[in-house]
């Protein structure tokens, strides 16, 4: 009999405040309902107190993410667990995460606190919490450096106080597996009440032991584990959630655990991550990296060919990547389409369908055979437009060596169109420059990467970009065979959002003024 591993899904929280992973709003929706179809136990949505835009990204996902637990994380003070139950009040399965670092390297030097004020805060926090919410999980910050008989004490304190989890994070990544796994042991053994609540990792992967750590924890009564989809995570990032699951699927022999996870949608969650954020996986990335399930030496071909139980430990059928029956190309027609996205287990509604037809009968005109990883790139590439979006009417460029670029560019704002050109170091730069003056909206750009979804000349490029505007980074992403338009198209878009911004905080300063002037 299997026992049961809870997952904690953090990508929306310890993995989007790393550098590089940040999402808005809407995009952290649209991932936490695809991590509602993979069937995570819990959803950590994000810090509600840290920034407007967290708090709004866990209400929004509170209120409309219905299957998993929704958990928000806050410091262990009261004015951030109210903050946090603001965010979650909605949920129907709320879970505040209250934390507090207990190792003396934290107390002496950062929190400038002893041992018992910082137990006693401890108790405070969840006495607090308890009061809004049933679910209550308290984490000791740093506890893989933390003085076991201390660990001991705080964590027996918390439960007393109704801790339903406890999480003991290796937060630096220090941790080796057979050391962690003990430590998981002695608390179980030392620590009486342990019985009343669920033991939870959190491991980073300083030394690329992330998964391993987890492992070696449940191996010794851990029954929660935090991890992150393709890993992604303060520094080395966290745990990877699918390789952690796959893990478990592949190796039942030995780890007799099963979680609640629909592997089949692991890979669609990786795409979707990837192209939210701009952060592509390395080839190599195990179970869903490029060449995860590909074979290039002769001699493992061979074997693959006679039985691919000789190199092939899983199957990617079982991550949910799919072989194509069926090419798509200029002759397909809609009903092909939808029924091809339906075999790749998206089911679309016929808004999206329109849409995606439409960019699908683009890419037609230019690639003869459309690919499987196409069609993603088009379904994540839908862009969300409003009243003040600016979208590529036209575009020449003129480039070649010896000569400065230019770039005539046609900008449609739903109303007029606006025409202008100039020149730039490159035909990219070029365009940014015309988009620059025709908009008035002037950026630095601050990161651009290109990357090749599917194989040969005609490939379709996804085009990240980051760009500031008055402090404040917006991204851009878009997909395209051409790779001058897509970074047009993804510039676009991190200027749209940036006027979406700008309108919306106008307007609500407008509120405020008004509310002065009835005073
Ligand atoms: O790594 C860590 O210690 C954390 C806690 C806030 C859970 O992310
Ligand atoms: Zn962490």
């Amino acid at each position: 009999m299997k026992e049961n591993i809870y997952i904690f899904d953090t990508t929306l929280r310890d993995g989007e405040q790393s550098p590089g992973c940040s999402m808005n709003p809407k995009e952290k929706v649209k991932m936490a309902r695809q991590l509602e179809a993979l069937n995570v136990d819990v959803i950590e949505a994000g810090f509600p107190i840290a920034s407007e835009g967290d708090f709004e990204a866990v209400r929004e996902i509170a209120r409309s993410v219905k299957g998993p637990t929704i958990a928000g994380l806050s410091r262990a003070t009261p004015v951030d667990i109210d903050r946090a139950y603001e965010a979650l009040q909605y949920a129907s399965k709320a879970r505040i995460h209250t934390f507090i670092a207990t190792s003396d390297i934290h107390l002496k030097y950062k929190l400038k606190k002893s041992r018992e004020e910082v137990l006693e805060q401890s108790i405070k926090a969840v006495e607090h919490a308890k009061r809004l919410t049933q679910d209550v999980e308290f984490s000791c910050e740093d506890a893989s450096r933390t003085d076991i008989d201390y660990l001991c004490r705080v964590i027996e304190a918390v439960i007393a106080a109704g801790a339903t989890v406890v999480n003991l994070p290796d937060t630096v990544g220090y941790a080796i597996p057979s050391e962690y796994g003990d430590l998981i042991k002695t608390i179980r053994e030392r620590v009486k009440n342990i019985g009343n609540t669920v033991l939870s990792v959190h491991c980073h992967n300083d030394l690329g032991l992330a998964v391993a750590n987890s492992i070696a924890a449940v191996m010794n009564g851990a029954r929660q584990v935090e991890c992150t989809i393709n890993g992604i995570g303060e520094r080395a990032g966290n745990a990877s959630l699918e390789e952690f699951v796959m893990a478990l699927r592949t190796r039942p022999d030995s780890l007799p655990f099963q979680t609640g996870v629909i592997a089949e949608e692991i890979y669609k969650s990786s795409r979707l991550l990837s192209s939210l954020t701009g952060m592509m996986v390395q080839r190599n990335k195990a179970i869903v990296g490029a060449n995860a399930f590909s074979h290039e030496a002769g001699i493992h071909q061979d074997g693959i060919i006679k039985s691919r139980m000789t190199y092939e430990i899983m199957t990617p059928e079982s991550v949910g990547i799919k072989h194509s029956t069926l090419v798509l190309g200029k002759h397909s027609g809609r009903h092909a389409l939808k029924k091809r996205f339906e075999e790749l287990g998206y089911s679309l509604s016929t808004e999206e369908l329109d849409n995606v037809y439409r960019e699908f009968t683009g890419l037609a005109d230019k690639k003869k055979e459309i690919l499987d990883d196409d069609l993603v790139a088009i379904l994540n590439n839908e862009v969300e437009k409003d009243e003040f979006s600016y979208v590529l009417a036209s575009l020449q460029v003129m480039t070649g060596t010896g000569v400065r670029s230019t770039a005539v560019l046609e900008l449609s704002d739903g109303r007029q169109s606006h025409v202008d050109s100039a020149t730039g170091d490159g035909p990219v730069d070029a365009a940014y420059k015309a988009i620059e003056r025709i908009t008035k909206m002037n950026g630095q750009l601050v990161d651009y990467t290109i990357s090749s979804v599917t194989w040969g000349g005609d490939a379709v490029g996804e085009v990240f970009v980051k760009v500031i505007f008055n402090d404040v980074v917006f991204t851009g992403h878009a997909a395209s065979t051409d790779i001058v338009t897509g970074s047009v198209d993804a510039y676009l878009q991190a200027v749209n959002r940036a006027l979406s911004a700008r309108a919306a905080k106008s307007a609500d300063d407008e509120i405020v003024r008004n509310q002065a002037n009835a005073v």
